[in-house]
């Protein structure tokens, strides 16, 4: 299996193969880091959004491996301020890394750069669109805790808005796992997203209610909602607040059942249920070093 100068756009670029292969590298690399083996390599990070887990766990999958980090993390600083465009800044950026991570409010502006740059692009998140790193890591956060992918899991949240959990509807499908929706009326899954996942021949559907799922899942995938897509805060107010996992609901659910959130959290878990066994968030964020490492060494060294 080849990874030498792919781009990673969409989860859908990937096989359900070369996504366990990434995963098992992950695994070795969490196991015995193998040191410096990008030393000279030069990592560009693009981020027009805001971001903490994504960009920091990106530069230190990129210093663990001995190599480098540039770039802006707010694109006021860059020069986007005087009026340049998205792609004079790739041509740019091209010519003094080995590889760019970008995130962008736009549906589509990864790809768009992929399309211009000669080295490889990964999307750290394009609009509403695509996440494909943050499943790679929720995966892996999945595989190792349940030791397998073909779960029963329910996805909770904003799932118009969220790129994280198209993603990841998406890779569950291609592992069998079986699905089920749960969002705020207005907050669906985009019927096209779900159309091509049952395609696949997925195991999908949607309910109202959390508290009958609950009881019969391996993983509840929790997300915030997207306030900052909203083109009318009013519609927001509407559903703010329209969730909230406490602890005293978990009483009926499944022995080893795990929480995962790709963070930020807002006020959909309260902080009470982080002391429980199945809160797995946060050992979730760490999962993103190692994720990180693997893809950026199969990308640049093969
Ligand atoms: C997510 C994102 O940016 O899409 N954050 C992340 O990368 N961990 C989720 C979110 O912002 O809600």
């Amino acid at each position: 299996m080849d990874f030498r100068g792919r781009d990673i756009i969409s989860i859908r670029d990937l096989t359900r193969e070369e996504i366990s292969f990434i995963l098992d590298r992950a695994e070795e690399m969490e196991k015995s880091p193998p040191g410096n083996v990008l030393r000279g390599k030069i990592l560009a990070c693009l981020f027009y959004e805001p971001s903490t887990r994504t960009r920091l766990s990106f530069e230190a999958a990129m210093k663990r491996l001995g190599g480098e980090v540039i770039g802006f993390t707010e694109a006021g600083v860059s020069s986007v301020a005087k009026g340049e465009s998205l792609i004079d800044t790739v041509r740019t950026v091209e010519g003094y890394s080995d590889v760019i991570v970008i995130r962008h409010p736009r549906e589509g502006a990864a790809r768009l750069c992929a399309g211009i740059a000669d080295i490889p692009v990964i999307n750290a998140g394009d609009g509403s669109n695509q996440h494909p790193t943050q499943t790679l890591l929720d995966l892996y956060t999945i595989r190792r805790e349940k030791n397998r992918l073909d779960v029963d899991v329910a996805i909770l949240g904003d799932l118009k808005y969220g790129r994280t959990v198209h993603s990841l509807a998406y890779a569950l499908g291609m592992f069998n796992a079986r699905i089920t929706l749960i969002s705020p009326r207005g907050l669906e899954m985009p019927r096209e997203v779900l159309s091509d996942i049952k395609k696949a021949g997925a195991e999908i559907q949607e309910v109202t209610s959390l508290e009958e799922t609950l009881k019969g899942i391996d993983v509840l995938y929790v997300t915030r909602i997207q306030r900052e897509r909203f083109p009318d805060m009013e519609e927001y107010e509407k559903v703010k607040g329209a969730y909230r996992l406490t602890a005293d609901m978990l009483r009926d659910v499944r022995e080893g059942m795990i929480i995962l959130h790709p963070l930020p959290r807002v006020d959909e878990i309260s902080p009470e249920v982080d002391s429980t066994k199945h809160a797995r968030y946060f050992h979730q964020v760490k999962y993103g070093v190692p994720v990180r490492m693997a893809l950026l060494k199969l990308i640049l060294e093969g």
